[in-house]
Protein backbone atom coordinates (compact mmCIF):
# COMPACT_ATOMS: atom_id res chain seq x y z
CA UNK A 1 0.00 0.00 0.00
CA UNK A 2 1.30 3.37 -0.96
CA UNK A 3 -0.30 6.67 -0.08
CA UNK A 4 -0.33 9.25 -2.77
CA UNK A 5 -1.10 13.03 -2.35
CA UNK A 6 -2.33 15.52 -5.02
CA UNK A 7 -3.35 11.93 -7.10
CA UNK A 8 -6.27 13.93 -9.12
CA UNK A 9 -3.97 16.15 -10.37
CA UNK A 10 -2.12 16.51 -13.63
CA UNK A 11 1.01 14.34 -12.39
CA UNK A 12 -0.36 12.38 -10.04
CA UNK A 13 -3.51 10.89 -11.95
CA UNK A 14 -1.31 10.00 -14.49
CA UNK A 15 0.98 8.43 -12.05
CA UNK A 16 -1.46 6.46 -9.87
CA UNK A 17 -2.69 5.61 -13.13
CA UNK A 18 0.70 3.97 -14.49
CA UNK A 19 1.08 2.69 -10.59
CA UNK A 20 -2.26 0.47 -11.12
CA UNK A 21 -1.15 -0.66 -14.72
CA UNK A 22 1.95 -1.65 -13.47
CA UNK A 23 1.07 -3.50 -10.12
CA UNK A 24 -1.62 -4.82 -8.35
CA UNK A 25 -0.55 -2.38 -5.23
CA UNK A 26 -2.87 -0.30 -3.77
CA UNK A 27 -3.19 3.01 -3.70
CA UNK A 28 -4.83 5.60 -0.84
CA UNK A 29 -5.38 9.31 -3.06
CA UNK A 30 -5.49 12.01 -0.79
CA UNK A 31 -6.37 14.92 -2.74
CA UNK A 32 -8.31 17.89 -1.79
CA UNK A 33 -10.09 17.99 -5.59
CA UNK A 34 -9.21 22.53 -5.62
CA UNK A 35 -9.73 23.96 -9.75
CA UNK A 36 -6.47 21.50 -10.38
CA UNK A 37 -7.74 18.56 -9.04
CA UNK A 38 -10.54 16.80 -11.00
CA UNK A 39 -11.66 13.04 -10.97
CA UNK A 40 -12.43 12.92 -14.39
CA UNK A 41 -8.87 12.01 -14.30
CA UNK A 42 -9.46 8.68 -12.84
CA UNK A 43 -12.54 7.62 -14.32
CA UNK A 44 -11.01 4.44 -15.53
CA UNK A 45 -10.55 3.29 -11.99
CA UNK A 46 -13.93 3.64 -11.01
CA UNK A 47 -15.06 0.32 -9.01
CA UNK A 48 -11.16 -1.00 -8.94
CA UNK A 49 -10.75 -1.83 -5.27
CA UNK A 50 -6.85 -0.90 -5.82
CA UNK A 51 -7.48 2.83 -5.92
CA UNK A 52 -9.03 4.18 -2.26
CA UNK A 53 -9.85 8.14 -2.67
CA UNK A 54 -9.79 10.70 -0.01
CA UNK A 55 -11.04 13.92 -0.14
CA UNK A 56 -8.76 15.93 2.10
CA UNK A 57 -6.03 18.02 2.29
CA UNK A 58 -2.59 17.45 3.43
CA UNK A 59 -2.90 20.45 5.81
CA UNK A 60 -5.37 18.56 8.35
CA UNK A 61 -3.20 16.74 10.39
CA UNK A 62 -6.05 14.48 11.84
CA UNK A 63 -7.30 13.18 8.88
CA UNK A 64 -3.72 12.62 7.59
CA UNK A 65 -2.74 10.73 10.71
CA UNK A 66 -6.30 8.39 10.84
CA UNK A 67 -5.18 7.63 7.24
CA UNK A 68 -1.40 6.86 7.88
CA UNK A 69 -2.70 4.45 10.92
CA UNK A 70 -5.43 2.75 9.26
CA UNK A 71 -3.64 1.86 5.89
CA UNK A 72 -0.21 1.78 7.15
CA UNK A 73 1.45 2.26 3.69
CA UNK A 74 5.27 1.22 3.42
CA UNK A 75 5.49 4.69 1.41
CA UNK A 76 3.95 8.22 0.23
CA UNK A 77 4.65 10.33 -2.93
CA UNK A 78 3.57 13.97 -2.45
CA UNK A 79 2.48 15.25 -5.35
CA UNK A 80 -0.51 18.05 -3.58
CA UNK A 81 0.42 21.43 -4.37
CA UNK A 82 -0.74 25.24 -5.74
CA UNK A 83 1.14 24.46 -9.33
CA UNK A 84 0.75 27.50 -11.43
CA UNK A 85 3.51 30.36 -11.34
CA UNK A 86 0.96 33.21 -12.76
CA UNK A 87 -1.75 32.14 -10.16
CA UNK A 88 0.85 32.72 -7.31
CA UNK A 89 1.79 36.21 -8.72
CA UNK A 90 -1.89 36.86 -8.56
CA UNK A 91 -2.51 35.66 -5.08
CA UNK A 92 0.56 33.76 -2.98
CA UNK A 93 -1.81 32.95 -0.25
CA UNK A 94 -2.72 29.59 -1.00
CA UNK A 95 0.91 28.61 -2.38
CA UNK A 96 1.82 29.91 1.26
CA UNK A 97 -0.77 27.44 2.88
CA UNK A 98 -0.99 24.39 0.64
CA UNK A 99 3.18 24.37 -0.55
CA UNK A 100 4.64 25.45 3.15
CA UNK A 101 1.54 24.94 5.77
CA UNK A 102 0.50 22.15 4.23
CA UNK A 103 3.73 19.75 3.47
CA UNK A 104 4.58 20.99 7.46
CA UNK A 105 1.48 19.46 8.69
CA UNK A 106 1.84 16.86 6.31
CA UNK A 107 5.35 15.68 7.61
CA UNK A 108 4.30 15.81 11.04
CA UNK A 109 1.94 13.41 10.75
CA UNK A 110 4.25 11.33 9.02
CA UNK A 111 7.01 11.88 11.47
CA UNK A 112 4.70 10.31 14.08
CA UNK A 113 3.54 7.97 11.64
CA UNK A 114 6.90 6.32 10.91
CA UNK A 115 8.11 6.67 14.47
CA UNK A 116 5.46 4.27 15.69
CA UNK A 117 6.82 1.45 12.69
CA UNK A 118 8.69 -1.61 13.69
CA UNK A 119 12.51 -1.15 13.33
CA UNK A 120 12.84 -3.91 11.21
CA UNK A 121 10.87 -4.84 7.96
CA UNK A 122 8.16 -7.44 8.98
CA UNK A 123 6.17 -8.96 6.01
CA UNK A 124 2.47 -8.24 6.16
CA UNK A 125 -0.15 -10.72 4.55
CA UNK A 126 -2.72 -8.46 5.11
CA UNK A 127 -5.10 -7.47 2.30
CA UNK A 128 -4.81 -4.58 1.94
CA UNK A 129 -0.52 -4.17 2.44
CA UNK A 130 -0.17 -6.60 -0.19
CA UNK A 131 2.98 -8.41 1.51
CA UNK A 132 4.67 -5.61 1.17
CA UNK A 133 7.48 -4.47 3.63
CA UNK A 134 5.90 -1.72 6.34
CA UNK A 135 8.88 -0.75 8.51
CA UNK A 136 10.58 2.02 9.89
CA UNK A 137 13.61 1.09 7.60
CA UNK A 138 12.05 0.78 4.60
CA UNK A 139 9.77 3.71 4.82
CA UNK A 140 10.03 6.63 1.87
CA UNK A 141 8.53 9.75 1.94
CA UNK A 142 8.81 10.97 -1.43
CA UNK A 143 8.17 15.01 -2.24
CA UNK A 144 7.89 16.00 -5.68
CA UNK A 145 9.35 19.52 -6.60
CA UNK A 146 10.70 21.54 -9.29
CA UNK A 147 13.93 22.70 -11.04
CA UNK A 148 12.15 26.13 -10.48
CA UNK A 149 14.09 26.18 -7.14
CA UNK A 150 16.93 26.90 -8.47
CA UNK A 151 16.22 30.45 -10.30
CA UNK A 152 17.12 31.25 -13.87
CA UNK A 153 19.86 30.28 -16.16
CA UNK A 154 21.86 32.76 -18.40
CA UNK A 155 21.85 31.31 -21.81
CA UNK A 156 25.76 29.63 -21.51
CA UNK A 157 25.13 27.83 -18.02
CA UNK A 158 25.15 24.70 -17.70
CA UNK A 159 22.02 22.87 -16.52
CA UNK A 160 21.27 22.74 -13.00
CA UNK A 161 22.28 19.51 -10.95
CA UNK A 162 21.43 18.60 -7.88
CA UNK A 163 24.58 21.08 -5.99
CA UNK A 164 22.99 24.12 -7.49
CA UNK A 165 22.24 26.67 -4.78
CA UNK A 166 18.49 27.50 -4.65
CA UNK A 167 17.63 31.16 -5.72
CA UNK A 168 14.12 30.94 -6.26
CA UNK A 169 11.76 34.13 -8.41
CA UNK A 170 8.38 33.64 -8.10
CA UNK A 171 6.05 32.67 -4.91
CA UNK A 172 5.28 29.54 -6.05
CA UNK A 173 9.12 28.58 -6.76
CA UNK A 174 9.85 29.72 -3.26
CA UNK A 175 7.07 28.13 -1.47
CA UNK A 176 8.09 25.16 -3.13
CA UNK A 177 11.57 25.52 -1.86
CA UNK A 178 10.43 25.97 1.34
CA UNK A 179 8.56 22.40 1.49
CA UNK A 180 12.11 21.09 -0.51
CA UNK A 181 13.77 22.63 3.20
CA UNK A 182 11.62 21.18 5.29
CA UNK A 183 11.32 17.88 3.83
CA UNK A 184 15.38 18.19 4.00
CA UNK A 185 15.48 19.07 7.73
CA UNK A 186 12.73 15.96 8.63
CA UNK A 187 15.85 13.95 7.63
CA UNK A 188 18.66 15.80 8.47
CA UNK A 189 16.93 16.30 12.89
CA UNK A 190 14.67 13.58 12.35
CA UNK A 191 16.11 10.48 10.52
CA UNK A 192 12.61 10.38 8.44
CA UNK A 193 13.56 8.47 5.01
CA UNK A 194 12.90 10.77 2.56
CA UNK A 195 13.89 11.43 -1.28
CA UNK A 196 13.21 14.30 -3.03
CA UNK A 197 12.71 14.72 -6.74
CA UNK A 198 13.31 18.14 -8.87
CA UNK A 199 11.74 17.67 -12.31
CA UNK A 200 11.87 20.41 -15.51
CA UNK A 201 8.50 20.89 -17.12
CA UNK A 202 5.90 18.08 -17.43
CA UNK A 203 3.39 17.75 -20.76
CA UNK A 204 0.91 14.93 -21.83
CA UNK A 205 -2.46 13.86 -20.66
CA UNK A 206 -4.51 15.76 -18.56
CA UNK A 207 -2.33 18.64 -18.10
CA UNK A 208 -4.97 21.45 -17.05
CA UNK A 209 -5.64 23.73 -19.49
CA UNK A 210 -3.95 26.96 -18.02
CA UNK A 211 -0.48 26.00 -18.29
CA UNK A 212 1.09 26.98 -22.36
CA UNK A 213 0.81 23.37 -23.81
CA UNK A 214 -2.69 22.51 -22.95
CA UNK A 215 -3.70 25.87 -23.09
CA UNK A 216 -2.32 26.38 -26.93
CA UNK A 217 -4.09 23.41 -27.85
CA UNK A 218 -7.50 24.35 -26.77
CA UNK A 219 -6.93 27.79 -27.58
CA UNK A 220 -6.33 27.01 -31.39
CA UNK A 221 -8.82 24.64 -31.59
CA UNK A 222 -11.54 27.39 -30.47
CA UNK A 223 -10.24 30.05 -32.84
CA UNK A 224 -9.24 32.29 -29.46
CA UNK A 225 -5.31 34.16 -29.70
CA UNK A 226 -2.43 32.07 -28.23
CA UNK A 227 -0.71 33.76 -25.86
CA UNK A 228 2.96 34.24 -26.06
CA UNK A 229 4.40 36.18 -22.87
CA UNK A 230 7.20 38.68 -23.85
CA UNK A 231 9.65 37.55 -27.00
CA UNK A 232 8.64 33.77 -26.08
CA UNK A 233 12.31 33.26 -26.33
CA UNK A 234 12.04 31.78 -22.84
CA UNK A 235 13.69 28.25 -22.64
CA UNK A 236 11.80 25.78 -21.27
CA UNK A 237 13.17 21.68 -20.60
CA UNK A 238 10.38 19.19 -21.22
CA UNK A 239 9.78 16.20 -19.93
CA UNK A 240 6.96 13.37 -21.03
CA UNK A 241 4.63 12.78 -17.77
CA UNK A 242 4.66 8.96 -17.99
CA UNK A 243 8.67 9.29 -17.99
CA UNK A 244 8.54 11.46 -14.82
CA UNK A 245 6.23 9.04 -13.33
CA UNK A 246 8.48 6.37 -14.31
CA UNK A 247 11.99 8.29 -12.76
CA UNK A 248 9.52 8.53 -9.39
CA UNK A 249 8.60 4.54 -9.57
CA UNK A 250 12.69 3.77 -10.10
CA UNK A 251 13.64 6.20 -7.15
CA UNK A 252 11.31 5.26 -4.96
CA UNK A 253 12.66 1.71 -5.39
CA UNK A 254 16.52 2.78 -6.03
CA UNK A 255 16.82 5.88 -4.57
CA UNK A 256 19.13 6.84 -1.48
CA UNK A 257 17.81 8.46 1.25
CA UNK A 258 18.22 11.86 2.07
CA UNK A 259 19.55 12.15 -1.44
CA UNK A 260 17.85 14.53 -4.23
CA UNK A 261 17.24 13.54 -7.92
CA UNK A 262 17.42 16.08 -11.04
CA UNK A 263 14.43 14.29 -13.60
CA UNK A 264 14.58 15.88 -16.90
CA UNK A 265 14.57 14.67 -20.42
CA UNK A 266 17.56 16.84 -22.03
CA UNK A 267 14.82 18.53 -24.29
CA UNK A 268 15.50 22.36 -24.29
CA UNK A 269 12.78 24.26 -25.74
CA UNK A 270 12.14 28.36 -26.32
CA UNK A 271 8.23 28.82 -25.98
CA UNK A 272 7.75 30.69 -29.14
CA UNK A 273 9.43 27.50 -31.13
CA UNK A 274 6.73 25.23 -28.79
CA UNK A 275 3.65 26.96 -29.97
CA UNK A 276 4.99 26.63 -34.05
CA UNK A 277 5.21 22.86 -33.30
CA UNK A 278 1.72 23.19 -31.35
CA UNK A 279 0.67 24.79 -34.68
CA UNK A 280 2.37 22.94 -37.28
CA UNK A 281 0.89 19.65 -35.71
CA UNK A 282 -2.54 21.23 -35.72
CA UNK A 283 -2.37 21.78 -39.00
CA UNK A 284 -1.70 18.49 -40.03
CA UNK A 285 -4.08 16.56 -37.87
CA UNK A 286 -6.89 19.08 -37.44
CA UNK A 287 -6.39 21.61 -40.17
CA UNK A 288 -8.46 25.03 -39.85
CA UNK A 289 -11.60 24.94 -42.03
CA UNK A 290 -10.58 28.63 -43.32
CA UNK A 291 -7.15 26.73 -44.75
CA UNK A 292 -4.83 29.15 -42.76
CA UNK A 293 -2.34 27.84 -40.11
CA UNK A 294 -3.11 28.10 -36.58
CA UNK A 295 0.11 30.64 -36.22
CA UNK A 296 -2.63 33.29 -37.34
CA UNK A 297 -3.56 33.05 -33.70
CA UNK A 298 -0.48 33.89 -31.93
CA UNK A 299 -0.48 36.81 -30.12
CA UNK A 300 2.49 38.88 -27.83
CA UNK A 301 1.19 39.77 -24.82
CA UNK A 302 2.51 41.13 -22.00
CA UNK A 303 5.47 38.94 -20.43
CA UNK A 304 4.88 37.26 -16.50
CA UNK A 305 6.59 39.64 -13.66
CA UNK A 306 9.67 38.06 -13.12
CA UNK A 307 9.35 35.40 -15.53
CA UNK A 308 12.80 33.15 -15.58
CA UNK A 309 14.24 33.22 -18.76
CA UNK A 310 16.22 29.72 -18.86
CA UNK A 311 15.58 26.34 -16.94
CA UNK A 312 17.68 23.48 -17.93
CA UNK A 313 17.95 19.93 -16.29
CA UNK A 314 20.60 18.10 -16.08
CA UNK A 315 19.86 14.54 -15.37
CA UNK A 316 23.00 12.99 -15.50
CA UNK A 317 22.50 11.83 -11.62
CA UNK A 318 19.23 9.66 -11.90
CA UNK A 319 20.57 8.25 -15.10
CA UNK A 320 24.10 6.92 -14.26
CA UNK A 321 23.03 6.22 -10.54
CA UNK A 322 19.79 4.75 -10.74
CA UNK A 323 19.73 3.89 -14.60
CA UNK A 324 16.79 5.91 -15.31
CA UNK A 325 16.05 7.13 -18.99
CA UNK A 326 13.25 8.91 -20.58
CA UNK A 327 11.14 6.57 -23.14
CA UNK A 328 10.32 9.63 -25.13
CA UNK A 329 11.87 12.51 -27.20
CA UNK A 330 10.15 15.48 -27.37
CA UNK A 331 8.96 14.65 -30.96
CA UNK A 332 7.20 11.69 -29.98
CA UNK A 333 5.71 13.00 -26.46
CA UNK A 334 4.57 15.83 -28.33
CA UNK A 335 2.94 13.95 -31.07
CA UNK A 336 0.94 11.70 -28.13
CA UNK A 337 -0.45 14.97 -26.50
CA UNK A 338 -1.57 16.51 -29.59
CA UNK A 339 -3.73 13.73 -30.66
CA UNK A 340 -4.27 12.76 -26.99
CA UNK A 341 -6.54 16.06 -26.52
CA UNK A 342 -8.13 16.02 -30.06
CA UNK A 343 -9.75 12.32 -29.15
CA UNK A 344 -10.76 13.81 -25.42
CA UNK A 345 -12.81 16.69 -25.98
CA UNK A 346 -14.97 15.90 -23.47
CA UNK A 347 -12.15 15.66 -20.83
CA UNK A 348 -11.60 19.31 -22.21
CA UNK A 349 -14.77 20.83 -21.68
CA UNK A 350 -15.28 18.59 -18.07
CA UNK A 351 -12.02 20.77 -16.61
CA UNK A 352 -12.26 24.15 -18.42
CA UNK A 353 -16.26 24.46 -17.31
CA UNK A 354 -16.58 27.01 -13.83
CA UNK A 355 -13.90 27.84 -11.87
CA UNK A 356 -11.27 28.21 -15.17
CA UNK A 357 -13.58 30.52 -16.89
CA UNK A 358 -13.04 32.93 -13.77
CA UNK A 359 -9.55 32.62 -13.98
CA UNK A 360 -9.49 33.30 -17.59
CA UNK A 361 -10.97 36.50 -17.45
CA UNK A 362 -8.95 37.47 -14.37
CA UNK A 363 -5.85 37.37 -16.43
CA UNK A 364 -6.04 38.24 -19.46
CA UNK A 365 -8.25 41.53 -18.60
CA UNK A 366 -4.55 42.89 -17.50
CA UNK A 367 -2.58 41.21 -20.14
CA UNK A 368 -3.77 41.78 -23.68
P1 LIG B 1 -1.67 20.13 -10.44
O1 LIG B 1 -1.96 21.54 -10.05
O2 LIG B 1 -2.17 19.63 -11.74
O3 LIG B 1 -2.24 19.14 -9.32
C1 LIG B 1 -2.10 19.40 -7.95
C2 LIG B 1 -3.05 18.48 -7.21
O4 LIG B 1 -2.90 18.72 -5.81
C3 LIG B 1 -4.53 18.74 -7.53
O5 LIG B 1 -5.19 17.52 -7.72
C4 LIG B 1 -5.06 19.45 -6.30
O6 LIG B 1 -6.44 19.21 -6.05
C5 LIG B 1 -4.20 18.83 -5.22
N1 LIG B 1 -4.06 19.68 -4.02
C6 LIG B 1 -3.85 21.01 -3.96
N2 LIG B 1 -3.80 21.41 -2.69
C7 LIG B 1 -3.97 20.30 -1.91
C8 LIG B 1 -4.00 20.05 -0.53
N3 LIG B 1 -3.85 21.05 0.36
N4 LIG B 1 -4.16 18.79 -0.09
C9 LIG B 1 -4.33 17.77 -0.97
N5 LIG B 1 -4.33 17.94 -2.30
C10 LIG B 1 -4.14 19.20 -2.77
O7 LIG B 1 -0.10 19.97 -10.31
P2 LIG B 1 0.89 19.04 -11.13
O8 LIG B 1 1.32 19.77 -12.34
O9 LIG B 1 0.30 17.71 -11.25
O10 LIG B 1 2.13 19.01 -10.13
C11 LIG B 1 2.25 18.00 -9.13
C12 LIG B 1 3.49 18.26 -8.32
O11 LIG B 1 4.61 18.25 -9.18
C13 LIG B 1 3.51 19.62 -7.63
O12 LIG B 1 4.10 19.47 -6.38
C14 LIG B 1 4.37 20.48 -8.53
O13 LIG B 1 5.00 21.51 -7.80
C15 LIG B 1 5.35 19.47 -9.04
N6 LIG B 1 5.93 19.75 -10.35
C16 LIG B 1 5.13 19.97 -11.43
C17 LIG B 1 5.70 20.17 -12.68
C18 LIG B 1 4.88 20.39 -13.91
O14 LIG B 1 5.44 20.67 -14.97
N7 LIG B 1 3.56 20.27 -13.86
C19 LIG B 1 7.08 20.18 -12.81
C20 LIG B 1 7.87 20.00 -11.67
C21 LIG B 1 7.27 19.75 -10.45
O1 LIG C 1 9.71 23.95 -14.48
C1 LIG C 1 8.76 23.21 -13.78
C2 LIG C 1 7.48 24.02 -13.62
O2 LIG C 1 6.86 24.05 -14.90
C3 LIG C 1 6.55 23.46 -12.57
O3 LIG C 1 7.17 23.52 -11.31
C4 LIG C 1 5.24 24.23 -12.54
O4 LIG C 1 4.33 23.63 -11.63
C5 LIG C 1 4.64 24.20 -13.93
O5 LIG C 1 3.45 24.97 -13.96
C6 LIG C 1 5.63 24.74 -14.96
O6 LIG C 1 5.88 26.15 -14.74
P1 LIG C 1 6.01 27.18 -15.97
O7 LIG C 1 5.72 28.53 -15.48
O8 LIG C 1 7.29 26.96 -16.69
O9 LIG C 1 4.82 26.60 -16.91
P2 LIG C 1 3.74 27.37 -17.82
O10 LIG C 1 3.08 26.32 -18.63
O11 LIG C 1 2.86 28.25 -16.99
O12 LIG C 1 4.62 28.27 -18.75
C7 LIG C 1 5.61 27.71 -19.60
C8 LIG C 1 6.31 28.85 -20.32
O13 LIG C 1 5.37 29.44 -21.24
C9 LIG C 1 6.71 29.98 -19.38
O14 LIG C 1 7.93 30.53 -19.85
C10 LIG C 1 5.59 31.01 -19.53
C11 LIG C 1 5.14 30.82 -20.94
N1 LIG C 1 3.71 31.06 -21.21
C12 LIG C 1 2.81 30.43 -20.42
C13 LIG C 1 1.45 30.59 -20.64
C14 LIG C 1 0.43 29.94 -19.72
C15 LIG C 1 3.32 31.83 -22.30
O15 LIG C 1 4.17 32.39 -23.03
N2 LIG C 1 1.98 31.98 -22.53
C16 LIG C 1 1.04 31.41 -21.73
O16 LIG C 1 -0.19 31.62 -21.97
Amino acid sequence: MILVTGGAGFIGSNFVLDWLAQSDEPVVNLDKLTYAGNLANLVTLDGDSRHIFIQGSIGDFALVARLLSEHQPRAIVNFAAESHVDRSIHGPEDFIQTNIVGTFHLLEAVRGYWQSLADEPVRQECERSSGEVSSKQSFRFLHVSTDEVYGSLATNDPAFSESNRYEPNSPYSASKAASDHLVRAYHHTYGLPVLTTNCSNNYGPYHFPEKLIPLVIHNALAGKPLPIYGDGQQIRDWLYVKDHCSAIRRVLEAGTTGEVYNVGAWNEKANLDVVLTLCAMLDELRPRSDGKSYKAQITYVKDRPGHDRRYAIDAGKIERELGWKPAETFDTGIRKTVRWYLDNPAWVENVTSGAYQNWVGKQYGSRS
